[in-house]
Parts: C-alpha cells; structure tokens; sequence
C-alpha cells in the first residue's frame, strides 16, 4: 500500500493475539497491532485478510456488515460462484461496482494467469501442461525461517531436523506438503486447476500439474506447456504479445542463456517469462518459463491492484 501510494487516510493492522504490543510502520509512523476480533472493522473502507481460510470465514462477514470492501487472500471464497477471482492482466474487467467481496488467488494462479492472457488472446488455448518450482515463502514466514536453519545446519555438518517441512528441506525438493486425494492429485495442484479455469474464464481447459517445493525463499518457478486449439502463435508472436503485456517483463536471451531465475523475480513486481520456444513434439503447442515473486504478485501485489480497481470503480473516498 505504502510503495503503490495507495491513498491511505489512516490504517489499522491486525493479527493474532499473540502480535498484540508490536508496532509495524506505515509511513514512517509507527502502527500498533491489534488482535483480530469479529466488530473491529467499522469505518474501514478496505479490509485485507491474509491469516488463512478459517479466521477469513470467521472475519470477513463481520467486515463486509461493517460496509468495507474485503480483499480475501486465503482459500475460503475463491470458489465461491458468486466472488470473483481475480487477477487484474488476465480478468480485471470482470469486477462491478457492487462487488463487495473478492478474492485473491492462489500464488502459482496469479503469477500463471498474468503470463498466460497475452497468451490467450493470440490463441485459443486448450490445455496446460505445467511443473511448479514453489519456494518456502508460499508456506509462510515459519517455513521461510525452517528452510534457513535447515540450511544453515547443513552446511556448519550439524543434523537437519525439520521444524515446519515434512521432510528435509534444505538441499532437496519434495512433492508439495500439502494432502493427496484420492485421484493422486495433492490440494496444491487442485487449486492451480480450479483457480486457473475460474480466472482465466475458461472452464473446460485441461490442466495438468506437478506442484514441488524447491529450497528456494521467496519466487516461484513454473514450467509450462501450452496447448493452442488450431493453429499456436508463433515464437515471435507469442514474445511480442508477452514483450507488450501489463506486468511481465520478457527475459528470453539465448545468447548469453539468461531466462528467468527466481533470484531475479524476488523483490520485483513483474512476472519474468522466456524460454518460449515451440513444442517440438506438438503443432499446436509453445513452453516456457515464469519466475514471479509470490508475496507480491501473488500474494499482496495482485490484491492492492485488485483494490486499486475497485476504488477506481466505486470512487471510495480518498
Ligand atoms: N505465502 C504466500 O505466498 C501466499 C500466497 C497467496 C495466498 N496466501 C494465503 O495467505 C494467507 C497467509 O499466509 P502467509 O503465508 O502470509 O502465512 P504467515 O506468514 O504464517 O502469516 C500468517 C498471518 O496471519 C496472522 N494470524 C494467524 N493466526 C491469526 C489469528 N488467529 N487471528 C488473526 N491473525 C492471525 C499471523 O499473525 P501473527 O504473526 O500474530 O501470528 C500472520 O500475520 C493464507 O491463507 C495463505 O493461503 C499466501
């Protein structure tokens, strides 16, 4: 809010109650948190939740009866047929002055529909191959914290024990730590389905998924295959769609081999694509390579656009 100058009049943080007596700064101003509790929000014209799905079921009714315009980052509504989900590049158009409540998508989501509208509107795309390259920061600060002392053990000869991870994190990649269905798809690869289809207005599109956790701390990386019906653009089309497209920036050198690498990703606002390159095994199908940082586009990023939108939308006193 503070780096987009999101115009704040004032600003209240919550958390859990744990957090109550620490101070966070807004500005330069020095902000105290307060504990989360249902009838806090009254005055609010925005209200972000980003504490999970259990405590946004809890909180978010209370927040929208106060009259704010809730942002939700957790899982609890974005599947809800009447909330939009919303990533501004690919579906931005989609939000209404009415809509009170909208939803924020799962990180791999937003970074993946940013890089994929250019896309869709040079083709008619059908399907989607994808392998996701998911850092610790998409599991919280805990798991961010885990992967550092983990690391940090490893390399001073110490044992690895994991505090957060199912397994060992630091040197290693394992199968995302989330539960497998009986269909032999875990929770993570669902939502990337689910949330895909939803965002990017296509119902019927194939997605196929492999979501990993890789000891890396903050981006994501992401392997796709694309699948055109009829004919796919060209290489060259499909880079100057993405060269042009809101929020991605084309990194694609294969000169110096220099693609997207989640160390570059980190920090910046823009989702990195390259690596485009024809399907050699299919007519009608382009790969590539997306790195986004998911605390900004995935996470906080895409849901201050989102609330940019709606102000701009409902004209919500500055
Ligand atoms: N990490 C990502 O890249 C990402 C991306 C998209 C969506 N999300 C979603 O964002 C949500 C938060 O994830 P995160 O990764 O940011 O987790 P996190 O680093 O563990 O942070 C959780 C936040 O929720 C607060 N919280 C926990 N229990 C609470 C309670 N009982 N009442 C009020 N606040 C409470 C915590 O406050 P304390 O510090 O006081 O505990 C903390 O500020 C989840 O729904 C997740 O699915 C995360």
């Amino acid at each position: 809010l503070e780096q987009r100058a999101f115009p704040v009049g004032a600003i209240r943080l919550f958390a859990s109650p744990a957090s109550v007596g620490r101070e966070l700064g807004f500005r330069g101003v020095a902000c105290p948190v307060e504990a989360a509790e249902p009838g806090l929000f009254e005055g609010l014209d925005f209200v972000f939740f980003s504490a999970g799905a259990t405590r946004s079921r809890e909180l978010v009714p209370s927040a929208l009866a106060a009259g704010a315009l809730v942002v939700d980052n957790s899982s609890a509504f974005r599947m809800d047929p009447g909330v939009p989900l919303v990533v501004p590049e690919a579906n931005g158009g989609f939000l209404r002055p009415d809509h009170r409540l909208v939803a924020n998508p799962n990180c791999c989501v937003a970074i993946l529909a940013a890089a994929l509208a250019p896309l869709a509107q040079a083709g008619t795309v059908r399907r989607l191959v994808l392998a996701t390259y998911q850092s610790a920061s998409g599991g919280g600060a805990a798991l961010m914290d885990d992967l550092l002392g983990q690391t940090r053990a490893a390399v001073e000869g110490r044992p690895v024990e994991p505090r957060v991870s199912p397994h060992p994190y630091a040197f290693n990649v394992f199968s995302h730590n989330t539960a497998v269905g009986p269909d032999g798809s875990n929770e993570e690869e669902r939502k990337v389905a689910e949330e895909l289809r939803k965002v990017m207005g296509m119902p019927d599109l194939g997605v196929s998924v492999t979501c990993v956790r890789v000891p890396v701390l903050r981006a994501h990386s992401i392997a796709a295959n694309v699948e055109f019906e009829g004919p796919a653009p060209s290489v060259e089309e499909a880079r100057a769609a993405l060269a042009q497209a809101p929020g991605i920036r084309l990194v694609d050198d294969a000169a110096s081999n220099h693609y997207p690498m989640p160390s570059e990703a980190s920090g910046a606002d823009e989702v990195l694509v390259g690596r485009v390159r024809h399907d050699p095994s299919h007519p009608s199908a382009v790969s590539l390579f997306v790195c986004g940082d998911q605390l900004r586009k995935g996470a906080a990023l895409n849901a201050v656009q989102i609330a940019e939108r709606c102000l701009a939308l409902r004209a919500v006193p500055a």
